[in-house]
């Protein structure tokens, strides 16, 4: 089942060009530059009347809805909060009736995140999930749904689901934003972008050389920071989990302008900054703080837009993602993080698909 791969988890991140086609599958309504779900189970008017969204989530599936509260919020103006799961079923948080309340789930079995929609359930709100494990807990318990359509994720670091929860929070942020003020315009640029995700993510899956040789660069390190800003924050604190989960390298993320507030004193020859910092808005600071991080002698890595020679000169190594819509281009950034994870994993010998202490679902609180 491996065939050319060594690990699941690297067949699994080069699956994704594929896994996000199948996220998009009959999702997309062109004709009203818009997104469809066969399971929601909420009418247009009943999404129209929806004032806020909170998601539940644990780890990678949390960093996804971070992601996806920049999602409602830049394309349906809407308020969206994200809530660790095990937190939420034990705070009395504030829920209404116009309140969606979404948790998101791989496996469908982490029981902090079914505990936190069993509490809503109890409490007397419809819930929905976000869900790749057909037919599980969380999918059978929940009003209503998506499927990511990932196929079996093995490998215990989660790749391929993380992908395919930004791609259906992308569509349903579509959706709600449609039914209000986005434009056609915006939704038909979207979706154009979303296409484009799948021979985008394969063209970063070519640069793999480039980022085996960045691992080379990680591996004596006992600690890493992440760094990246408004929807690259989210990647960061991925690309460092992914890390951490597998490699056993101590790594952090941060909003890349709060290291100046802490992390940076962290910052020496040994310790490796990884920057997540596509052209787009902002730019020009993040260049300010990476020559922060150079002046105190921590080398850095970066993930920036192909052709951004200007990024490229002030780091020790760049990886290149294609230019991309600025809602897409988290999706593409956090591929090359996944394999830089992966590889310094190799290099030190770990164990990738069975990383010590983690369990693909955690089925206890
Ligand atoms: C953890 C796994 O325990 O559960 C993580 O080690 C995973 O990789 C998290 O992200 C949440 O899992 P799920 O299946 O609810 O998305």
């Amino acid at each position: 089942e491996l065939g050319r791969f060594e690990h699941y988890m690297r067949k699994e991140i080069h699956e994704q060009p594929n896994t996000v086609r199948d996220a998009l599958r009959g999702r997309l309504r062109l004709a009203e530059a818009s997104a469809q779900f066969g399971g929601l189970n909420l009418t247009a008017r009943q999404l129209r009347r929806v004032r806020r969204v909170v998601f539940a989530a644990c780890g990678t599936s949390w960093h996804a809805a971070l992601l996806g509260e920049h999602y409602i919020e830049k394309l349906a103006h809407l308020p969206a909060e994200v809530e660790y799961a095990s937190e939420f079923r034990y705070r009395n948080a504030p829920l209404d009736d116009q309140t969606l309340f979404f948790v998101l789930s791989q496996s469908g079995e982490t029981a902090d995140t079914l505990g936190a929609l069993r509490e809503a359930r109890r409490r007397g709100f419809p819930t929905l999930a976000i869900v790749n494990t057909v037919g599980s807990t969380i999918a059978r318990e929940a009003d209503g749904g998506v499927y990511l359509h990932a196929g079996p994720e093995i490998g215990v670091a989660s790749t391929k689901a993380f992908t395919s929860q930004l791609v259906v929070l992308a569509l349903l942020a579509l959706h709600l934003g449609r039914l209000r003020h986005l434009s056609y315009d915006e939704g038909r640029r979207l979706i154009a972008a979303l296409e484009e995700l799948p021979d985008q993510i394969e063209r970063v899956l070519a640069i793999e050389p480039q980022v085996e040789e960045a691992a080379h660069r990680m591996v004596q390190a006992t600690s890493a920071l992440y760094l990246g800003r408004d929807l690259n924050f989210p990647i960061a604190l991925e690309g460092a989990l992914k890390l951490k989960e597998i490699s056993y390298l101590h790594a952090e993320g941060y909003p890349t302008a709060e290291m100046k507030h802490g992390p940076i004193a962290l910052i020496d020859p040994a310790t490796p900054s990884v920057f997540v910092a596509p052209r787009g808005g902002l730019h020009a600071k993040t260049l300010g703080n990476i020559e922060e991080v150079r002046a105190r002698k921590g080398p850095v890595l970066a993930v920036g837009t192909q052709g951004d020679d200007q990024l490229a000169r002030l780091v020790d190594q760049m990886l290149p993602i294609p230019e991309a819509h600025p809602l897409t281009q988290p999706i593409l950034a956090c591929v090359p993080l996944q394999l830089l994870a992966y590889h310094v994993a190799r290099l030190k010998g770990c164990d990738i698909d069975k990383p010590r202490n983690l369990a693909k679902s955690v089925t206890v609180e």
